[in-house]
């Protein structure tokens, strides 16, 4: 992985804050589509598992509530837990808490399929208000975790689809446990909407996580990103298509792996040369444009549709909303809720107030290639 020893490094010493109940705090890893979120949080993952922590990985929360993600995941570390050496009190007490907040949630949540084969504790994590009770559950799993000399960490990719109450759930809970010094935190991955949904969940979410920006590959770290692979296998690089994929990428790990990909199919011999390099443009882009691009672009109204166009006519951005709106030929105020529905989705952030700009680099591209015309 090029280019991320120092976030590595600075997440292994929160890994050994977490381990030590000293301060836990959490980690959201923020960044663009393709940036290199989900490796680097698959890294950090095997880090924390190297220093004997529990990691808990759960799956994308994209359709699925929080409890159901969290259920089967923190039933697994207690049971892990447990065969290592028989049931402490604090763990006994875990499981039981663990069986109530189940009992409860299935109630409240459909979608919760996992069980707990021991008694419940009637009164604890049980009382159906999730914000009341996950506090209660995580306090009993830290406690368990600490008399274990272990600690729980949740790893949540694309954070930014978990509903604002079950997030600002997730934060109270947090929040207790570490107020409590218990070895239990999360590390999360989302786009940048992330940091204004956990404000508006709770107002001092921004200090007691810790949000590491996740920014395209400098110029040194792009070249280390193409030219390594490559050199295992005794090929290297011309200058000038070095600098026509860096340029042409803008430094987004996905995008050089792609370009890389397709100017390796193009040369003939080693050094891969500029005309290669042009060649990976322009079928990178094709591809791209059929999967990873269309993708997205399926999943939009003909309104939203119709909003990124105006937006991708003023270029990659980010955009003054007023601007957009005139590009589009209606009010600011009109364009709210379609602008609204596209940061939910996960198109659009925010960087600033006013401003919108997409979370897919190269995207407006894109939407001026699909959609010739503005009119359409
Ligand atoms: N630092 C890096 N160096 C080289 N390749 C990377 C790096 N980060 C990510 N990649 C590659 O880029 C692709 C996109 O990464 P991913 O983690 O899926 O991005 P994200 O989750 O931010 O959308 C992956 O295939 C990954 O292997
Ligand atoms: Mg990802």
């Amino acid at each position: 992985m090029a280019g991320r020893d120092a976030l590595i490094e600075d997440a292994a010493v929160a890994l050994d804050r977490i381990k030590a109940g000293r301060h836990p705090q959490s980690l959201i890893l923020v960044g663009l589509r393709g940036v290199g979120k989900t490796v680097l949080l698959d890294r950090i993952r095997t880090d924390a598992e190297t220093r004997g922590i529990q990691a808990i990985r759960l799956e994308t929360p994209e359709d699925r509530s929080l409890p159901a993600l969290l259920a089967p995941g923190l039933r697994a570390a207690l049971l892990r837990l447990r065969t290592r050496a028989g049931l402490s009190d604090k763990l006994k007490r875990a499981f039981a808490v663990l069986r109530s907040w189940i009992g409860a949630v299935r109630i409240s949540y459909g979608d919760v399929e996992v069980s707990v084969d021991v008694d419940p504790e009637p009164g604890s994590a049980d009382s159906g208000d999730i914000e009341h009770d996950l506090p209660e559950l995580f306090t009993a799993l830290g406690e368990a975790a600490a008399d274990r000399d272990t600690a729980f960490v949740m790893f949540i990719d694309e954070l930014q689809y978990v509903s604002e109450k079950e997030f600002a759930a997730l934060i109270t809970a947090l929040h207790r446990t570490s107020q409590r010094s218990l070895p239990i935190a999360m590390v999360g991955a989302g786009l940048p909407q992330i940091i204004g949904k956990a404000g508006r969940a709770k107002s001092y979410a921004e200090r007691l996580f810790k949000f590491p920006q996740i920014g395209p590959l400098d110029k040194d770290d792009a070249i280390n990103a193409l030219a390594r692979p490559a050199a295992r296998e005794d090929v290297a690089y011309d200058n000038a298509a070095l600098d026509a994929i860096i340029d042409a990428t803008k430094g987004y790990p996905y995008f050089l792996q792609e370009w890389g990909k397709h100017a390796w199919a193009a040369a003939d011999a080693s050094p891969i040369a500029l005309g290669d390099a042009e060649a990976a443009t322009v079928n990178a882009l094709a591809e791209l444009d059929a999967s990873f691009f269309r993708v997205r672009f399926d999943r939009l109204t003909p309104e939203e549709k119709r909003y990124l166009r105006a937006m991708a006519e003023l270029g990659d951005g980010p955009h003054r909303s007023g601007d957009i709106a005139e590009k589009r030929g209606r009010k600011t105020q009109s364009l709210g809720p379609v602008r609204s529905s596209l940061i939910e989705k996960g198109m659009i952030y925010s960087p600033a107030h006013g401003d919108t700009a997409f979370t897919v680099p190269l995207f407006a591209g894109f939407m001026k290639r699909t959609m010739p015309s503005l009119q359409q």
